[in-house]
């Protein structure tokens, strides 16, 4: 009796280290996946708000992949990931005085054309260039 409930026990020891183990890896992955799945989101919400006219209007002045009708005024906004971090990214969209006293890009941020949360979108947006 007492060997087979300590086999028992020595069967289920494992198995539930396991389980646990696997649990909390499917915890991980769907976790990684909503994190990947936000991102995305962020991303469509930026470009939307970067296309849009009346918001971040970015086409006024660069060319962006996906955009019609573009400006040449600034660069052509690609290849921003190995550029640029998402810190120096943010900084740029809320204030590019700081960087170039003379820009004529608008400080977004700093005049409030664009909220914390739609910058933040953007640059998930950026992010993908
Ligand atoms: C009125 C024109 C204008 C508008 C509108 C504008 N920009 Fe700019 N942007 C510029 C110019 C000019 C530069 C070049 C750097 C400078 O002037 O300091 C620049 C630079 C940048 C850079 C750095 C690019 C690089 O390759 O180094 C990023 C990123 C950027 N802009 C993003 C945006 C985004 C996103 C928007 C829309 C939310 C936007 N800009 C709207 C004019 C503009």
């Amino acid at each position: 009796m007492r060997t087979a409930l300590a086999l028992g026990l020595s069967l289920a020891m494992p198995l539930l280290v396991m389980s646990s183990l696997a649990m909390s890896s499917l915890a991980m992955s769907s976790l990684a996946m909503s994190a990947a799945a936000h991102a995305q989101s962020g991303a469509a919400e930026g470009q939307k708000l970067a296309f849009d006219r009346g918001k971040g209007n970015c086409l006024t002045c660069h060319e962006i992949k996906g955009g019609d009708l573009p400006g040449s005024i600034g660069p052509k906004l690609e290849n921003l990931k190995g550029r640029y971090d998402r810190a120096e990214l943010t900084a740029i969209l809320n204030d590019e005085t700081v960087r170039n006293p003379s820009t004529v890009m608008p400080p977004f941020g700093r005049n409030r054309i664009l909220t914390e949360q739609e910058i933040s979108a953007i640059v998930d947006f950026l992010q993908t260039l």
